[in-house]
């Protein structure tokens, strides 16, 4: 072990005192020293100790001196890199300069005036480096702030009552909220300073009622008549001496620096980031992002503890606060609804983007969801969108970037509810609500207070056979995994950024807690003095593993059950508008396309064959030689050498192409290539394609209620499923994919995939291992989800690799399937 001037010898092994660990032995501070963290660090207290010895302290300043002042004055003894004014107080400043040449220069000099006024001039004090390890200071306070909730929770008497204890400890305080109105004050000061006649105005939790300790505040800072100012300026600056302002003329107007009428976002912003970072007090990390969806201005405040972000461009969403206050006034059951609902998804991890975007729920979008929901109840407890326009009256009328805004300014105008379920019923109906919601058929519209079919939002079908050029669509929603419509925006699906995973995890744990809110440790209150109503509810989620039982004893059995999603954003364009004109027709045709991409996975991709179930009749209980069924996919294989051209298409895996980049792949099988055809061009063709497979099977078959379903019976003679991430990582790295470490999702490239499943059956060019298995298909929809359910069963498994391999298929599978539909 080397020695390093940061690691000391302890009692216990080692310790980094830059990066403030322990370390237990001499490899492992070797890996330390090396690693990232601590040559950050390393790098960090080397820029600022060079930061340090460049700089001087200024004091003797007054209040009002810009750092502009101090960059002219101190560029004599050598170029300025940056100047530190102190906000607070503005008596000092930090010069900082290139060379540390230039501060002997300074201190050389016994006398220095700036502006007639006398400066102090010293060296800048070196300051001991110190890491603040903020992250487990935060965990450790959340985790404090849950177990008093949960005692104060557990003391109340119903779960009425916990859930407006659950508002009084989440929301803002009055001190809080003073301080973001002090705040936003201060700011409307300093940016009319700069930017005359600026407004800015909060929005969002700050001022909707729903916020909670140190949430975000949003702020929109209007320029529009920023912007009409200037243009008067610069007119009447064309005729000197007539009309010009104050603000105009001032040297110091940043107004002068910039055309408001041409500049970009990006400038702007850049312009309210150095306004916030060198004249607010207290606000520091300071970020312009321009080119997020809204771009915006990151900023911390330190006193009172939070995280703003400025945006220029963002009326509407002036307008859904007022809404959502107009809400929370209408029905008191709102707002400890949402709170609840809000911090039960945060501790499930499904809500809560720490950076904004992100695969989780925003709270904007979960709080819309709640008030759907709400409006969805028999009888409603809010009223929607659109009926609250019809109770507006004509002052009240609002349309913003053409959307109609209007809605009564006055909860008064709007007739209360005749609904009395109270809060522990509304939760409950909450979860069994969306447990089983039909995302994928459905869009959410507060609007409309019901779900719309997802098809009324397709483009329309193309032009038949004029020719005729069909009119632009006009830009519907971004048709997620959820979609949940913006109350007036209504090409804005709030939910857009919204992962799969998300929305099964988010409707998995509203069937827990539906099925928790059905037993008695929800309702009552535990005599023994034991958690019971939200405090189980708020438990954080813990990983689980699949096919395991919750508790000990508990064990589920496990289903060979897997499903393939209908995602219409999934599918191409074209599917899409024969799908948006099938009406009610759309899952049959849907179904269609998913069996023969699945048959086309099984066997192409993962080179199963097909075979028959009565070959394997009894095989899993007797446990009958393997021969039998090596023999029928030898002869499975011999049909694809050479002979008869149908069966050779059936029984052998082939190699065709699913799409362009299917080319790339060499095909030892070139002969047998088949196109893939939808359902659009070749309506009949999944069943021809069934009927070569599976000549025994029935054509065309039905589920008991007329829905329809599908079989197939497989044999697979490799372990298609071992090994594959690294076999992939190689094949990507050979290819030169520099991204070849940060790797494939499984079942992401179709011909990636059919690549890999090649390198691993030509390693065992005499392979012994053997799983047969049926599989079952249903197009299931309605009111449900709708999904092609796939149900496995076994037919012979002698080396007990069946649920390796099921593991496996179940991410692969509806993933691989999904690539081919998007073809
Ligand atoms: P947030 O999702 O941040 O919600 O959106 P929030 O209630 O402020 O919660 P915090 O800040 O995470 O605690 C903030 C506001 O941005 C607008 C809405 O006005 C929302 O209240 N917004 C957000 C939109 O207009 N559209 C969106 O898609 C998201």
């Amino acid at each position: 072990m080397e020695a390093h001037p940061d690691i000391q010898t302890t009692q216990k092994g080692f310790r980094c005192t830059l990066c403030d660990v322990n370390l237990p032995n001499g490899p492992t501070v070797d890996a330390h020293v090396k690693g990232r963290k601590h040559q950050n660090l390393f790098r960090l207290r080397a820029t600022r100790k060079e930061q340090v010895q460049n700089s001087v302290f200024v004091s003797g300043i007054k209040p009002n001196t810009l750092s502009t002042h101090l960059i002219n004055y101190f560029q004599q003894f050598g170029p300025v890199e940056d100047v530190i004014m102190d906000k607070e107080k503005g008596s000092y400043a930090i010069v900082e300069f290139e060379e540390q040449a230039s501060v002997s220069a300074v201190l050389q000099r016994s006398e220095h005036v700036m502006n007639g006024l006398k400066l102090r001039i010293k060296q800048r004090e070196s300051k001991e480096f110190k890491v603040v390890l903020k992250r487990k200071q935060d965990a450790k306070n959340a985790h404090v702030n849950l177990d008093a909730l949960s005692q104060e929770l557990c003391r109340a008497a119903s779960v009425n009552e916990q859930m407006l204890r659950v508002v009084e400890s989440f929301q803002l305080n009055e001190n809080e909220r003073n301080g973001r109105e002090l705040l936003v004050k201060l700011l409307q000061e300093v940016f009319t300073e700069f930017l005359p006649d600026c407004e800015i105005h909060p929005f969002g939790s700050t001022v909707n009622t729903f916020g909670v300790h140190s949430c975000d505040m949003d702020l929109f800072l209007d320029l529009e008549k920023t912007r009409s100012f200037q243009a008067r300026s610069k007119t009447s600056s064309e005729q000197p001496g007539e009309g010009q302002s104050e603000d105009a003329r001032s040297e110091d107007s940043i107004l002068s620096d910039i055309d408001l009428s041409t500049a970009t976002a990006a400038e702007v912003l850049e312009l309210v980031a150095a306004v916030l970072r060198k004249c607010v007090p207290g606000v520091h990390k300071v970020q312009p992002l321009p080119t997020a969806r809204l771009p915006v201005v990151k900023f911390s405040h330190r006193n009172l503890n939070l995280h703003g972000d400025i945006t220029i461009k963002n009326r509407l969403a002036l307008r859904n606060t007022r809404f959502l206050q107009l809400c929370s006034e209408l029905d008191s059951r709102l707002r400890p609804l949402v709170f609840t609902v809000r911090f039960w998804a945060k501790q499930k991890q499904l809500a809560g983007n720490p950076f904004g975007g992100g695969p989780l729920l925003n709270n904007y979008a979960l709080t819309l969801m709640v008030m759907f929901f709400l409006q969805n109840r028999s009888p409603p407890v809010l009223p929607s969108v659109d009926q609250l326009k019809n109770m507006a009256c004509e002052e009240e009328e609002c349309v913003i970037e053409g959307w109609d805004c209007t809605f009564p300014s006055q909860a008064i105008a709007v007739p209360p509810s005749k609904n009395t379920e109270d809060l522990c019923t509304l939760l409950a109906a909450f979860f069994s609500f969306y447990a089983t919601f039909d995302f994928s058929a459905s869009v959410l519209s507060v609007r409309e207070a019901r779900p719309v079919p997802i098809t009324s939002f397709l483009p329309p079908a193309a032009p038949q056979s004029d020719g005729a050029r069909a009119p632009k669509p006009p830009a519907g929603p971004r048709l997620g995994h959820m979609t949940v419509l913006d109350p007036f925006e209504l090409r804005h699906n709030v939910a857009g950024n919204l992962s799969e995973r998300t929305l099964k995890s988010f409707q998995r744990e509203c069937a827990d807690a539906e099925k928790y809110c059905r037993s008695l440790q929800y309702q009552r209150k535990s005599a023994k003095g034991k958690s019971w109503g939200l405090v189980r509810l708020f438990a954080p989620r813990c990983p689980t593993v699949p096919g395991a039982g919750g508790k000990p004893g508990e064990g589920k059995e496990r289903r060979l059950e897997l499903s393939v999603p209908f995602r219409l954003a999934a599918l191409p364009d074209a599917v899409q508008r024969q799908l948006g004109t099938a009406g009610e027709r759309f899952r049959e045709q849907w179904f269609a396309m998913v069996r023969v991409a699945l048959e086309r996975v099984f066997q192409e991709v993962l080179g199963c064959s097909p075979a028959q179930e009565e070959e394997f009749e009894g095989q899993m209980d007797t446990s009958a030689s393997s021969d039998t069924v090596a023999m029928d996919t030898a002869k499975a294989e011999e049909a694809s050498r050479g002979g008869d051209q149908s069966e050779a298409a059936a029984a052998a895996p082939s190699c065709s192409s699913a799409d362009a980049s299917f080319d790339s792949v060499t095909s030892p099988q070139a002969g047998q290539k088949r196109a893939f055809t939808s359902v659009e061009t070749s309506p009949a063709s999944p069943q021809e394609k069934r009927r070569r497979l599976c000549p025994a099977e029935e054509e065309e078959e039905e589920g008991a209620d007329g829905a329809p379903s599908a079989s197939w019976c497989w044999v697979q003679r490799h372990p298609v499923w071992a090994g594959r991430r690294k076999v992939r990582r190689d094949l990507l790295k050979a290819r030169g994919d520099s991204d070849a470490g940060a790797c494939q999702p499984e079942g992401g490239g179709v011909a990636m995939e059919l690549l890999v499943t090649r390198h691993i059956t030509a390693k065992q060019p005499d392979p012994h291992d053997l799983v047969a298995f049926k599989v079952g298909a249903d197009v299931v929809g309605g009111s449900e989800n709708t999904r092609a359910v796939l149900r496995f069963t076994p037919l012979c498994d002698h080396k007990g690799h069946f649920q390796d391999f099921f593991h496996f298929l179940e991410i692969f599978l509806p993933k691989t399937t999904e690539a081919f539909l998007g073809k």
